[in-house]
This record gives structure tokens, C-alpha cells and sequence, in this order.
């Protein structure tokens, strides 16, 4: 009997190395600590509809990436974004409209995940706290003490921090996950029942505590009477206030997005805060996936190309190549 492949992280990398796998026609199985797919592309639900709280969209630049964008767009998993886009520069909103094509999942951005988990083999929930090799296959250990196993390879699909403790075995892989730094990003959803009086869709904000806040409700297929908003803080504020507690967060945030938009903002019927501890590599790196192939031990992740959606992707797809060369060779 063959046994199956364990990947742990069920964020776009984690599922794309799982969907060039299955398509080659090898058994997976996946593993995730929290209650369901998207990882930095989740959303959140609330009384107000989904949030994004992540990835707010993304471009395609790389050929294959193209591709599978194509695909999904043909499937109906994702859909061109065209915001009226605007920039702020020392306070000051001017129109930046570009011609970018920027694309979002729809109708959340957790649902491009969840179509490319389908019906996957996955255990939420778990978090996998070591990964270890017995004398021929590898057997995954969780926090609740489970043991899970055997596998026949192992790729870790998790952000760096967390991805080197579980490539112990390979101390070299491990060194290499454990030398890139991840930056913090504090993220505000702010909800009201009417709308704001303000051209602008989304904004690239620079010199402030924000670096980017957006009308979520303007993305396709959000079907909300709800005027939705995210706003995320820059990588340096949201370092300096990584420890604040989430309502002096909000408060902060929400007062610099009110002075930016200047217009008359109404009481907001929902807010609510979420730290991303490690939502981006301070640099891009060239490495698509780390891999051991002689052990079957792998790692995939944003951190190993360029921080971005489609660095995932890519990175998750050169994981499965590496493993599957590995096994023809
Ligand atoms: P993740 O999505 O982080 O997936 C890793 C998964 O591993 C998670 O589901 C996690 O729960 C799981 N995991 C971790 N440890 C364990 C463990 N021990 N056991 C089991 N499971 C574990 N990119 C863009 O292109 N455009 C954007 O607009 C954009 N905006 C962003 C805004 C924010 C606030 C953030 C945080 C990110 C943004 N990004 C954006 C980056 C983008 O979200 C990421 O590049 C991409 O989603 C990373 O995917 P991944 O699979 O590498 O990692
Ligand atoms: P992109 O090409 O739209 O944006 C790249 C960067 O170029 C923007 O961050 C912005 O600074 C600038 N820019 C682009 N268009 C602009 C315009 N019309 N006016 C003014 N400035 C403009 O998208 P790409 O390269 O795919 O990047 C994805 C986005 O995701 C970026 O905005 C990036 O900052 C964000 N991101 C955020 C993360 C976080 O943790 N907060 C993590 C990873 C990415």
C-alpha cells in the first residue's frame, strides 16, 4: 500500500503542492491548526458578512500562474477586482487609477482555498508540533499528544517561524526557515449600516500607521447590505504596537482612516481587530521550496518567493515538482 504524502498548512501553498499531487495521482493528507482552509487568505465571518482580513487581492505576473487564474476565473472562483484606487501621500487623497489587473476569490477570499481543498482528505483543528522519521516513513506528532502516520513524505507548508521546529529533521532546511523574518500586520474591520460619502474603493496609504484600507463590499460577489471596510496597518506601526490591545488598536486605526477620508463617518455598527504575527517576509527570496528528497521531508510557503498570494501558489507547485522528480528519479 502506497501511504500518503502529510502537508502541513492548508493555506494556498499547502493546497496547491496537495492539487498537483492528487492530480499525479498520490495520496495526501492534510493537516491544519485552525478550523478551516485560506490560512492568510481567510475571511472572517461576522454579523456584517465576510471580511477579508488578508490577502486583499492579487496579481498574476508569473505565465503558470496566469493559467491556473484563467482556470479558476473559468470555474467561477475568482473574479477581476477594479477599484477606484486611490493613494495617500502625507495625508493628502488623490485619484491612482492604474491598469493592473487584480483579481479576488469570490464570494470571499477564503473560497478560492476551500474550492481547491474540495473534498481533500484534511484534519482541522490540529497542530502539528513534531515531525520526526522513523526507520523508514514519517509519522507527524500533535499538541494533543495524537500521533498521526506513517507517511511516505512530509511537506511543510506553514509561514517560517513556524515551519522550522518541524523541519528539525533536516537542520539545514531548518536553519534556512528559521533565517527569514516575517513582519507583523495588524488588521481593523470597521462595518456601518450606511454608506460613506467617498469616491475611493481602496487606497495605498504612505507615512501613516495604515498602508492600505479598502471597501470590501466593492469586491465581486460580496452580496452584503453592509458598507464593509478593512484597513490595514504598516509592517513598522504594527511592529511598535504589536502588544496594544485590540480596542486601542481599533481606536487608533479608526481615527487615522476617518482624518484620511475626511468625511462624515457614522457610528460603526461593528469593529473588530485581528494581528497577523507573521503576515510577511521582510524580503523576497528565489528559493521556490525548500526540499530534502533523499529524506522526503519539503517545505513550501510565500516566505520561499515573493511574500505574495501567487508566491504561494508557486512555491506549493515547485514543492510538488521537486517530490514527484525526486520519485521518477
Ligand atoms: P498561509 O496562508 O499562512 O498558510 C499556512 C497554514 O499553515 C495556515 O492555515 C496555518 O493555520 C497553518 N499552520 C501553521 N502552523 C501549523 C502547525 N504547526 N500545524 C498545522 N497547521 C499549521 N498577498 C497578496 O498577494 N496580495 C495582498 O493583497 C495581500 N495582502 C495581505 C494582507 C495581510 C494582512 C496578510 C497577512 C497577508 C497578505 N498577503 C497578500 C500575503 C498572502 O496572504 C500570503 O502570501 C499567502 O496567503 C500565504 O500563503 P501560504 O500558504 O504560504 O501561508
Ligand atoms: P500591486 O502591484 O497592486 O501593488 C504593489 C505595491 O505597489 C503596492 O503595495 C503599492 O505600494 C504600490 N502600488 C500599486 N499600484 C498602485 C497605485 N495605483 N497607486 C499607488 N501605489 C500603487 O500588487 P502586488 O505586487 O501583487 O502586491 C500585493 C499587495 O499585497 C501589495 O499591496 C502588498 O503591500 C500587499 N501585501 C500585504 C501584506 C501584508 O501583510 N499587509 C503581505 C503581502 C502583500
Amino acid at each position: 500500500m502506497q501511504h500518503p504524502i502529510a502537508i502541513i498548512g492548508t493555506g494556498l501553498a499547502g493546497l496547491s503542492a496537495a492539487r498537483r499531487l492528487h492530480e499525479a495521482g498520490l495520496p495526501v493528507q492534510l493537516f491544519d491548526k485552525s478550523r478551516g482552509s485560506g490560512g492568510r487568505m481567510s475571511s472572517k465571518r461576522s454579523d456584517c458578512g465576510s471580511l477579508d482580513l488578508g490577502a486583499q487581492y492579487f496579481t498574476a505576473r508569473d505565465r503558470h500562474f496566469s493559467t491556473a487564474v484563467q482556470h479558476w476565473q473559468a470555474q467561477g472562483w475568482v473574479a477581476p477586482w477594479l477599484p477606484r484606487l486611490y493613494q495617500a501621500r502625507q495625508g493628502q487623497l488623490s485619484p491612482s487609477a492604474d491598469s493592473q489587473e487584480r483579481w479576488v476569490a469570490t464570494p470571499r477570499m477564503s473560497a478560492l482555498c476551500r474550492q481547491l481543498l474540495g473534498d481533500l482528505p484534511v484534519q482541522f483543528d490540529c497542530r502539528i508540533s513534531e515531525v520526526f522519521r522513523g526507520s523508514q516513513h514519517w509519522q507527524l506528532l500533535d499538541s494533543q499528544g495524537n500521533s498521526h502516520g506513517p507517511f511516505s513524505a512530509v511537506i511543510v507548508a506553514t509561514p517560517a517561524p513556524q515551519a522550522s521546529s518541524l523541519l528539525s529533521a533536516a537542520p539545514s532546511m531548518a536553519a534556512q526557515a528559521a533565517s527569514v523574518v516575517m513582519e507583523p500586520t495588524w488588521a481593523v474591520a470597521l462595518c456601518f449600516d450606511e454608506p460613506l460619502d467617498t469616491a475611493l474603493d481602496a487606497c495605498f496609504v504612505q507615512d501613516q500607521a495604515l498602508d492600505w484600507m479598502a471597501r470590501n463590499q466593492s469586491k465581486p460577489g460580496r452580496e452584503t447590505h453592509h458598507e464593509q471596510w478593512i484597513l490595514h496597518a504598516s509592517s513598522t506601526w504594527s511592529r511598535a504596537h504589536i502588544d496594544l490591545d485590540k480596542t486601542a488598536v481599533i481606536d487608533l486605526l479608526h481615527g487615522e482612516f476617518a482624518e484620511l477620508l475626511g468625511c462624515r463617518i457614522p457610528p460603526a455598527t461593528l469593529r473588530l481587530a485581528h494581528r497577523w504575527l507573521y503576515s510577511r517576509p521582510a524580503q523576497a527570496h528565489q528559493w521556490g521550496a525548500l526540499a530534502q528528497g533523499e529524506l522526503g521531508l519539503y517545505a513550501c510557503g510565500d516566505w520561499c518567493l515573493s511574500g505574495r498570494v501567487e508566491g504561494a501558489w508557486l512555491s506549493g507547485q515547485e514543492a510538488a515538482r521537486k517530490l514527484l522528480e525526486h520519485r521518477d528519479a
